[in-house]
């Protein structure tokens, strides 16, 4: 049954945490973990394209994912790469426009490459927005943000008194995105990771303890269930949401 556009978050952010012990548990290597999420990603993606979800951002790889052992770095971002040029048509055909946060500098020139070409392949599209996080990190993009504002102040084109809530977002890597309704965590961990932290002030939270690679439509269903019985108030009380209607 569709869900009513009204109770649907328009922005919803995933940390996809899980893969390693999906494996481990399982006696396999972590990168078969990492595989099997590579799938979740593309029925998730799919999922919230059908639904109506205006835009998806996914965590796939934090700045501080950088710290891991390089064999498994090497093989996620090889993973990466597949995952780009596999699911192009997917992406290309179904409306679904890519777009990247991060410090996309420090991604090998390959995977940069056939991400570069799929940005600018999707640019026109508008069923949904597909925000992949790479090398991404939530206090450094407020940093780099900070800095090049201060940089504009220093040439002049800038006065401190118009830095607001809002030109600073303007300035974030996200400014193009909705703001962000909804975040999910899988695998059980409660915390954010260093994801979205200036964009998540007012989030709705979502935790399950299911990994990633058994991450699926059921399962983000549910999570868009719990958000319809949310009572969003934004500092207001209960009764003057009522009044407001
Ligand atoms: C998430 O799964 C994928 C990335 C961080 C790239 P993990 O690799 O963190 O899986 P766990 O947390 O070790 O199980
Ligand atoms: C967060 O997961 C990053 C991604 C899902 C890409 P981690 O597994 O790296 O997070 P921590 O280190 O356990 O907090
Ligand atoms: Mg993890």
């Amino acid at each position: 049954m569709p869900i009513d556009p009204a109770v649907l978050p328009r922005h919803v952010a995933i940390i996809m945490d899980g893969n390693g012990r999906w494996a481990q548990d399982r006696g396999l290597p972590r990168i078969e973990g990492h595989r099997r999420g590579a799938n979740a990603v593309s029925e998730v993606v799919r999922s919230a394209r059908q639904i109506g979800v205006k835009a998806l951002t996914l965590y796939a790889f934090s700045l501080q994912n950088w710290l891991r052992p390089p064999d498994e770095v090497t093989m996620l971002m090889r993973l990466l790469r597949e995952y780009i040029i596999g699911e192009r048509a997917e992406i290309v055909d179904n409306g679904i426009r890519l777009v990247t946060i991060g410090d996309l500098g420090r991604l090998p020139g390959l995977v940069r490459e056939s991400l570069d070409d799929l940005v600018r392949d999707s640019a026109g599209n508008q069923a949904m927005t597909l925000c992949l996080a790479l090398s991404y990190g939530g206090r450094e993009s407020i940093v780099a943000t900070t800095r090049a504002l201060c940089e504009a102040v220093k040439q002049g084109t800038l006065s401190p008194g118009d830095i607001t809530e809002e030109s600073f977002q303007s300035a974030m890597q996200t400014a193009g995105l909705p703001q962000l309704d909804l975040l999910i965590r899988t695998s059980g961990e409660v915390r954010l990771s260093n994801f979205l932290l200036w964009e998540s002030a007012y989030t709705e939270l979502y935790f399950t303890d299911t990994r990633w690679p058994e991450f699926g439509r059921d399962e983000f269903m549910r999570a868009l269930e719990s958000y319809r019985g949310r009572e969003r108030r934004f500092g207001r009380t209960r009764e003057q949401l009522r009044r407001l209607g």
